[in-house]
C-alpha cells in the first residue's frame, strides 16, 4: 500500500509516531517536520473479535485514542488556524445493512472524525470504511471529495455508499416483546429515560425492574422507587459501575439470586462531559467514551447465557448529527450502534438500537436553557407516550435501528439506511 501511495505522492512520509506516545512526544516529532498538508491515518487491521472480548475495549488505544492524541498535538502546534486535509481509513467498522458483518472496535473513530469536521470546518476531512485493507480502490480513494459533515464513505463490492435517514411509518401493532412479569435490567435505570421506560413496563406489564447505577442509593433514587412501587412491582436498585466487568458480574449474581432468569437488558447509561476538542482533556474524552464502549462489551460478556428476549441500546441522533463539542459522546454512540448491529447478528434475541433525539422534560439535558436552545433550532421535546410506542414498534418490527426525533412541527421516525449507493466521478 505504501509503495502505491508513494507513487502518487512522492513527498509523502511515514511518521515515526506510536499509539502510546503522549501529546508532548508527538508535538516534538511534528514540530521538526515541514507543515503537514494532508494526514493519512489507517486504523490497524483487526480480525473480527468475539463481542465478549476485552480486545474491543483495548483496541480503542490504537484507534480512537491514538487519533485523539494526534489531533491534540496538531492543535497544540497551531494547526487550528491552518488548512489541513485528512484521510482516515477503517475496515468494516460500518455496517451497510442489518446482515452486514461489522467489527465495532474502530467504529468510535467515525464519531470522533465527524465532530472534528464540525469543529474545524476549514479542515478537509474524508473518512473511508473499506471492506478489506488488502484491496484498496487506490485511484478513487484520493479523489473522493471531503465531507463537511464528516460522514464516511463506505466501500463494498466496488460500490461507494453513504448513509441517509429514511422516514418510516408503522401501523399500530398488537404484538409486543415485553413479557407480563418479565425481569428487566436497566443500566442507568435511575436516570431520566430509564425511569420513564421502567414506569411503562411496570404499569403495563407488571415487570420486575432492576436498576444499576454507580451512586449509592440516595433519597432521590428512593423517591423514584417509592413512586413506581405505587404503580406495580417495586424496582430494585444495585450500586455498581457497569464499566467495571467485575462489578457488573457482582450485580448480575445478586439479580440471579433474587429473580432467576433475566428477560431483557437496557443500556441507558451516559456520562455527558461536553467540551470542544481544543478544551477536551484525554481523561474527559475517555470517560464519555467508556460508558458506551466498556458497558456495551460488559453487557455482552455478563449476560450472554441469559434467556433474553431483547437487548435495547439507547443511542443518540448524535450518531448522525455528530455535533461539535461532543466528540467523546458521539464516538461512544457510533461505537454503540455498530456493536449492537453485530450483536444482533450473533445473538438469538432481538438486539435493537434507538437513536433518540432530544428529550426536554426528563434526562440529562432537561434544563430550561437547553429546551430554549433546542426550540430555537426547531427541535421539540420527545415525550414518554410517543417514545414508548416507538420502542414497542422497534422491538417487534423488522428493523434493528431506528432514530426518533421530534421537531416543533411534527415527530419523525426514521430508519437508518446505510445502503444509499453513490457514484464517485473522477
Ligand atoms: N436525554 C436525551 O435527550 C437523550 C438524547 C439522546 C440519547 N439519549 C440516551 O438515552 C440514555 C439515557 O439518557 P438520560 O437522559 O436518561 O440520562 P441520565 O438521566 O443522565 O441517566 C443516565 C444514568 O446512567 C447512569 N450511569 C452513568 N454511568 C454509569 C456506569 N458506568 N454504570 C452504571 N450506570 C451509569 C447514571 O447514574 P450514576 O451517575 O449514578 O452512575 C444515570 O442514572 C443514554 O444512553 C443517552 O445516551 C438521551
Amino acid at each position: 500500500i505504501w509503495n502505491e501511495i508513494r507513487k502518487q505522492y512522492p513527498h509523502a512520509r511515514v511518521l515515526s509516531i506510536h499509539h502510546d506516545d503522549s501529546v508532548e512526544e508527538m508535538v516534538q516529532i511534528f514540530s521538526q517536520l515541514d507543515p503537514i498538508d494532508h494526514m493519512l491515518w489507517i486504523a490497524p487491521e483487526e480480525q473480527l473479535p468475539s463481542l465478549t472480548d476485552d480486545s474491543i475495549i483495548e483496541g480503542q488505544e490504537k484507534g480512537v485514542i491514538y487519533l485523539f492524541t494526534i489531533i491534540k498535538s496538531l492543535l497544540a502546534l497551531g494547526y487550528d488556524s491552518r488548512q489541513i486535509g485528512w484521510t482516515v481509513i477503517t475496515q468494516k467498522a460500518q455496517h451497510l445493512h442489518k446482515y452486514d458483518e461489522v467489527n465495532p472496535t474502530h467504529a468510535s473513530i467515525h464519531g470522533l472524525m465527524g465532530t472534528l469536521a464540525k469543529e474545524y470546518s476549514h479542515w478537509k476531512i474524508r473518512v473511508i470504511d473499506l471492506e478489506s485493507l488488502a484491496s484498496w480502490p487506490m485511484q478513487e480513494l484520493f479523489t473522493l471529495p471531503s465531507d463537511a459533515d464528516g460522514n464516511p464513505y463506505v466501500y463494498r463490492e466496488q460500490q461507494w455508499h453513504q448513509q441517509e435517514l429514511v422516514p418510516v411509518r408503522y401501523n399500530q401493532q398488537e404484538e409486543t416483546l415485553y413479557k407480563t412479569g418479565g425481569v428487566y435490567v436497566v443500566i442507568g435505570g435511575a436516570g431520566g429515560i430509564g425511569e420513564v421506560w421502567s414506569e411503562y413496563v411496570i404499569r403495563k406489564y407488571e415487570a420486575k425492574v432492576i436498576w444499576i447505577g454507580r451512586r449509592e442509593k440516595d433519597a432521590n433514587i428512593q423517591a423514584k422507587i417509592d413512586r413506581l412501587a405505587s404503580i406495580g412491582p417495586t424496582p430494585s436498585y444495585i450500586a455498581a459501575d457497569a464499566t467495571d466487568q467485575e462489578e457488573l458480574y457482582r450485580a448480575y449474581e445478586e439479580i440471579k439470586q433474587q429473580y432467576g432468569p433475566i428477560h431483557g437488558i437496557v443500556h441507558s447509561a451516559i456520562v455527558l462531559l461536553d467540551k470542544s476538542l481544543a478544551n477536551m482533556e484525554e481523561e474527559r474524552f475517555r470517560a464519555g467514551l467508556r460508558v458506551k464502549v466498556d458497558v456495551s462489551v460488559n453487557i455482552a460478556e455478563v449476560f450472554q447465557d441469559e434467556p433474553l428476549d431483547f437487548v435495547l441500546f439507547f443511542s443518540s441522533m448524535n450518531s448522525f448529527v455528530k455535533a461539535a463539542g461532543q466528540s467523546n459522546y458521539v464516538a461512544g454512540c457510533t461505537f454503540k450502534d455498530a456493536f449492537a448491529s453485530q450483536l444482533a447478528l450473533e445473538w438469538p434475541c432481538a438486539v435493537k438500537v434507538m437513536n433518540w433525539g432530544y428529550w426536554g422534560t426528563v434526562g440529562t439535558v432537561a434544563s430550561e436553557e437547553y429546551q430554549r436552545r433546542m426550540k430555537s433550532r426547531g427541535v421539540g421535546s420527545i415525550e414518554p407516550p410517543e417514545a414508548m410506542k416507538a420502542l414497542e414498534a422497534l422491538l417487534v418490527g423488522p428493523m434493528n435501528q431506528l432514530a426518533f426525533a421530534k421537531m416543533t412541527t411534527s415527530s419523525t421516525w426514521v430508519e437508518v439506511n446505510r445502503g444509499k449507493c453513490i457514484t464517485i466521478y473522477q
